[in-house]
């Protein structure tokens, strides 16, 4: 059984910028690619990295070019490319609503509106309570379910009305601190 997510983070955090456990994760990625190619696993590693922090530090970032042999700037430009990394640090749950022209115009920007008043936010704002951030995503590959939004990049989410939009925040508050930021 994996380990809760935020006693991985704490775990993370006294061992700095990258944990072992992460290292050995980040060593899987980089065996998928050819010895010389260690850059290539660069998106796997931020994610792991992410994962474990929760963002991604300039010195997480550093160390995730060290380990891969990489120019520290190539990993900020990749880290800051992709909407799921995050180089800024956000709440417990990131909910990133697709408001492509698509999607648009099949209620993403209802929904998006919808969470703005719920939790009293814009866009890459973060309630006072740290539980929810609130991002603008792009198109999520799912434009005949809208609308549609990502939980912490993982947890897709379709045809999010306002109804099944208060069902969520309900139920992602009610999640226990303990119990990490699954979503
Ligand atoms: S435009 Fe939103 S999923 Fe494609």
């Amino acid at each position: 059984m994996s380990a809760p997510q935020s006693n991985l983070r704490d775990a993370a955090d006294a061992e700095g910028p990258l944990s072992a456990e992460a290292r050995t994760r980040i060593d899987r990625a980089v065996a998928k690619y050819p010895p010389d190619q260690r850059q290539s696993a660069v998106m796997a590693a931020l994610t792991i990295a992410q994962d474990e922090h929760g963002w991604l530090s300039t010195a997480t970032m550093d160390a995730v070019a060290h380990y891969l042999g990489m120019p520290p700037v190539a990993v900020y430009e990749v880290a800051t490319f992709y909407t799921m990394y995050d180089v800024a640090p956000v709440g417990r749950f990131k909910l990133t609503v697709c408001t492509n022209l698509p999607c648009a115009l099949s209620g993403g920007e209802a929904a998006a509106l919808h969470l703005k008043a719920k939790l009293g936010i814009g866009f890459n704002q973060t309630t006072p309570d740290g539980l929810f951030t609130l991002k603008e995503g792009e198109c999520m590959g799912a434009c005949g379910d809208a609308p549609v939004m990502l939980v912490n990049n993982k947890r897709m989410c379709s045809f999010m009305s306002d109804a099944r939009l208060d069902e969520l925040v309900a139920e992602l508050a009610a999640k226990p601190a303990a119990g990490g930021n699954a979503p």
